[in-house]
């Protein structure tokens, strides 16, 4: 058996089915040990609310940790995001022109304060409303020559993020860092804000069972060859892919 890259979205992907999450976790955790294989989160979540999940749940440590949305990074277990990311992403962001713009769209509500994070403005829009708002919104934002990315999840969650971050581009960082082969990379997710992993490059992809409408309509759309689509659900559909791949065996 060779390593792999194991990267992973955590709401309704990893976590959510408590009995194969016990399974994954002891494969991954003996396939780390005898191979060297390396365990990515890749989650909205910001660092406080990772750190609930983790505790809750009792979560692997991972080799690195891609929080709130991609637009930070730590590796080692470190307390401060990676610096060489932050500075690729501060080059042309502008947290309070984007504000400036959001403020003028009650249908935007802020999330709390905690998920408010320097390359990451985060609001709740309402299915309903989202197909007629975003367009406007983005082009208001576009008007201001900002450049960034609207990534819009679960049918109510919306993310304002610089136009060079999303999971996808924080997964690609660290494979190329840590030298795996997109054929060696495994990602999985569930939702609108998991799109940039599967879309990114060829890595190998994971869809969960569980899967939201909007990462399905998506996948029909670009259909690949080097992305597999679970019948069980959350972790349970991520330990069906990895046989599927052949990265466990
Ligand atoms: C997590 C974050 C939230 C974000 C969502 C989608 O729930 O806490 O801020 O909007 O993921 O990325
Ligand atoms: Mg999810």
């Amino acid at each position: 058996m060779k390593p792999f890259l194991f990267v992973t979205d955590l709401d309704h992907t990893l976590v959510g089915n408590d009995a194969a999450l016990v399974e994954l976790s002891q494969l991954l955790t003996r396939h780390r040990q005898e191979y060297g294989t390396k365990i990515v989160y890749a989650t909205g979540r910001s660092p406080i609310l990772y750190q609930e999940l983790q505790a809750e749940k009792n979560l692997i440590e991972p080799d690195g940790l891609v929080l709130s949305v991609g637009t930070e990074i730590y590796l080692d277990g470190s307390d401060s995001p990676n610096s060489g990311w932050s500075e690729i992403l501060s080059v042309g962001w502008d947290r309070e022109l984007v504000l400036s713009v959001t403020k003028n769209f009650p249908e935007l509500a802020m999330q709390p304060a905690s998920e408010q994070r320097p390359f990451k403005v985060s609001f709740f829009l309402h299915q309903e409303v989202a197909a007629s708002v975003l367009p406007k919104l983005k082009l208001e934002l576009q008007k201001c020559e900002l450049n960034i990315k609207l990534i819009y999840s679960s049918g109510i969650d919306l993310d304002i993020v610089p136009f060079n971050s999303d999971k996808g581009q924080a997964m690609q960082f660290l494979r190329q860092k840590w030298e795996f082969a997109s054929e060696r990379t495994v990602v999985c997710g569930d939702s609108g804000n998991d799109i940039a992993l599967f879309a990114v490059g060829n890595e190998r992809g994971i869809i969960v069972g569980n899967a939201r409408p909007e990462l399905l309509q998506w996948h029909n759309e670009y259909p690949a060859d080097h992305r597999y689509l679970a019948k069980d659900f959350c972790a349970g559909g991520i330990i069906e892919g990895l046989f599927y791949f052949g990265f466990l065996e």
